[in-house]
């Protein structure tokens, strides 16, 4: 297993990438904190987790400073340590510009970006008192170059996920603390479902693969970035979109 006994913090874990990373990382033999703002996460972990011995549920909103470090508090007080942070909890709020208000901006920069930065801050210290961390943050393909279908605001605050990621690997490397990206292209989830079939499609033009991207995928470059595999990578964002970055 890649993980064994990992300590692993997955935010927005409720449902979509978050809930599929939890499960390999478990799968794996990480122990596992899943975060979310929805009180759903507690349910999620006892079905995941039946026995409740290798998850720990909380519940906290990325974008508020004292919900995140009372949550990472919690998360110390039940496993001890933190070997890995996957920043992943997101929103979109797409708007055309001329209809995108400063409080849609705000609140997609708020979740994305600031809560990022937020997170990463709050574990930080303890990874560094362990002189070992692996932080993943959740970009994504609207961050790179700008994809139909997101807003100013969701681009924006992907690329600036990215930034933090570079300038968090120079930052902390010296602390054996590895901080990497992943940006998925279009993934289907519960919620890209719920578009009809032609707008997912139309996000995928220029995919080289045929297979649609699943959230398999996403969990599958996680665990390589959680694991020793990749204890030559920081830094660095691994693009997943099937070949559409390529045209
Ligand atoms: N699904 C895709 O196609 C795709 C593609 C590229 C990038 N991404 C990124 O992957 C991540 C997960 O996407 P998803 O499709 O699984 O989304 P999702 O909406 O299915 O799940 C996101 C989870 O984050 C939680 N969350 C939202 N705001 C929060 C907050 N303030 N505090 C705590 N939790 C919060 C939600 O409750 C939810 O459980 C996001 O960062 C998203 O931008 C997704």
């Amino acid at each position: 297993m890649e993980l064994q006994d990992l300590v692993c913090i997955i935010t927005g874990s409720g449902k979509g990438l978050g809930l599929a990373m939890a499960e390999k990382f478990l799968r794996e033999g990480a122990r596992v904190a899943l975060w979310d703002r929805s009180e759903t996460v507690k349910e999620i972990a006892s079905i995941i987790d039946p026995a409740g011995e290798r998850t720990f549920s909380v519940t906290a909103d990325v974008r508020d400073e004292k919900q995140v470090s009372e949550a990472v508090s919690r998360i110390m007080g039940r496993f001890c340590r933190i070997d890995v942070l996957v920043y992943n909890a997101g929103i979109s709020r797409h708007k055309p510009l001329e209809e995108m208000t400063v409080e849609i901006w705000n609140e997609v920069i708020d979740t994305n970006l600031k809560g990022a930065f937020l997170c990463c801050k709050a574990v930080a210290p303890f990874m560094k008192e362990q002189k070992r961390g692996k932080i993943i943050n959740i970009a994504s393909l609207g961050g790179r170059t700008g994809r139909p279908g997101v807003g100013v605001n969701y681009a924006a605050s992907k690329a600036g996920v990215v930034g933090i990621t570079q300038l968090l690997a120079k930052e902390l490397g010296a602390s054996g603390i590895y901080v990497n990206a992943i940006a998925p292209g279009p993934i289907l989830t519960e919620q890209t479902r719920q578009y009809p079939p032609e707008v997912f499609a139309s996000w995928n033009a220029g995919r080289t693969i045929v297979k649609d991207g699943l959230p398999e995928d996403v969990a599958d470059a996680a665990v390589f970035l959680a694991s020793r595999r990749s204890d030559w990578v920081t830094g660095v964002t691994l693009d997943l979109n099937g070949g559409i970055l390529i045209h």
